[in-house]
């Protein structure tokens, strides 16, 4: 018998995945199961959409789960003793390790001072408008050095992993010149070695015009001079675009995402987050991997989107940071689907916890737990077209998991005064010991 293996044992609960793929791919979904018990109604689910064991136990070997079931059993073929590691999960719950699907966790400088602007009463739009806000970062960001920017960056790996964050999709956009933007995915791609978080790069070459340009000129300086040294680069896996009013239209959107997939990057969007430009149908006529923000979207265009197959993110950080409306979670409620929920941590939105995000989604955007347990696991992971199971934990899943301090995954949205997290698992490995 094997050694090798990693074994957490007598949880009072393991979250497997979701039920039946219930809600988790839309109209399309061919189990027939509904999240709404079938009756396309917009309110919280009765059937259970989260798969769970109760006094369950998972085996980790090589990387992937080869085992999940009743305690006795488990235990039995994989005693605790001949493991690896054993961890004992008595009165617990166990999750997927949690992934974030949309981050802008690279950045430099300080904008604390605009979060109390904001309370005077300024928009997040004249913020920008002045000067301030993204180009104010972008100001930070060109003057930092590429190891200052891979310690940052560190240092909030290590706050997410804390909080269970396994994988992390990270976006340059705080350079907006080839050499800045090269730059910061350089140090995405950096900050992401020898540590436990599997980290995502995305190209953000249009997160706002710089100044100095305007949005048509600059929209040729990505497409035709960022994007080839990116490519070129090999480190961006997507393409994203802020399609938005005063910053890029939608026909500018298209260039720079056609631009990206003629050279491998799939296309992700911020899309109708202040004004419903048409992002979201933009995403879904190029097949992207998710469309983000969505809070003006309507009943149409998530139909688009999930006919589209594209996954929506909502995030409800934001929305609580600019002390804002929720994205009404009526019409994929209504459809069946069930968005990712992610952080979208920035200097404009400063929370790192994906344990948070999932209260907001509970509290303001009136998510079920287990909906916004399933948009942090494995739903984040289809935003990141991974389709290997990851954000799930059943027989081949990836070994990442997480233990919180609680006996049900209830108690990841329902605490929110500090962190439940308590054992993170990366990958089989233990990665954080709360024990
Ligand atoms: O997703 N909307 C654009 N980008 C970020 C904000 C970035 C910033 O303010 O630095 C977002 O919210
Ligand atoms: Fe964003």
């Amino acid at each position: 018998m094997s050694t090798e293996y990693t074994l957490v044992h007598d949880a009072n609960e393991l979250v497997t995945g979701p039920a039946n793929r219930a809600g988790t791919t839309g109209p399309d979904d061919s189990s027939g199961a509904s999240p709404e018990g079938g009756d396309g109604s917009s309110g919280p689910p009765d059937d259970p959409v989260l798969e769970t064991e109760s006094d369950a136990a998972v085996v980790l070997e090589d990387g992937r789960v080869v085992a999940t079931g009743p305690s006795e059993e488990i235990l039995r073929e994989y005693p605790a003793e001949n493991a690896e590691t054993a961890v004992d999960a008595s009165g617990k719950s166990v999750l997927p390790g949690f992934v974030d699907c949309h981050t802008h966790a690279l950045f430099a400088g300080d904008r604390s001072d605009e979060f109390e602007a904001k309370l005077r009463g300024k928009s997040y739009q004249e913020i920008l408008a002045e000067g301030g806000g993204i180009l104010r970062t972008v100001r930070h960001v060109r003057e930092a050095t590429e190891d200052e920017l891979v310690e940052r960056l560190r240092e909030h790996l290590e706050t997410m992993l804390a909080h269970g964050t396994t994988t992390v999709e990270v976006k340059s956009g705080y350079g907006l010149d080839t050499a800045t933007e090269l730059k910061m995915l350089s140090a995405i791609e950096r900050a992401g070695e020898g540590q436990p978080v599997d980290v995502v790069p995305t190209f953000m070459g249009a997160h706002a015009v710089p100044e100095g340009t305007d949005a048509d000129a600059y929209t040729d300086a990505v497409a035709d001079d960022q994007l080839p040294a990116v490519a070129e680069q090999g480190i961006a896996e997507f393409c994203d675009v802020f399609c938005e009013a005063d910053v890029f239209s939608v026909a500018q959107s298209r260039r720079i995402l056609e631009a990206g997939v003629e050279r491998g990057l799939r296309p992700k969007i911020h899309a109708d987050e202040f004004v419903r430009l048409g992002g979201a149908a933009l995403a879904a006529e190029l097949s992207a991997a998710s469309a983000d923000h969505l809070l003006q979207s309507t009943d149409d265009d998530v139909d688009a989107l999930l006919e589209a197959g594209v996954t929506p993110v909502l995030l409800p950080g934001t929305a609580f940071g600019l002390g804002g409306e929720y994205p009404d979670l009526a019409p994929y409620r209504e459809r069946n689907a069930i968005p990712a929920v992610a952080t979208d941590f920035n200097p404009n939105c400063h929370a790192r916890s994906l344990g948070f995000a999932a209260t907001l989604a509970c509290v303001g955007m009136g998510m079920t737990p287990a909906e916004a347990i399933l948009g942090i696991t494995c739903r984040g992971a289809a935003a990141l077209d991974r389709e290997d199971g990851l954000g799930t934990l059943e027989t081949g899943s990836p070994a990442d998991l997480v233990v919180i301090d609680g006996p049900s995954y209830r108690h990841l949205p329902y605490t929110y005064d500090g962190n439940v997290v308590e054992t993170v698992v990366k990958d089989g490995e233990v990665a954080v010991d709360g024990r």
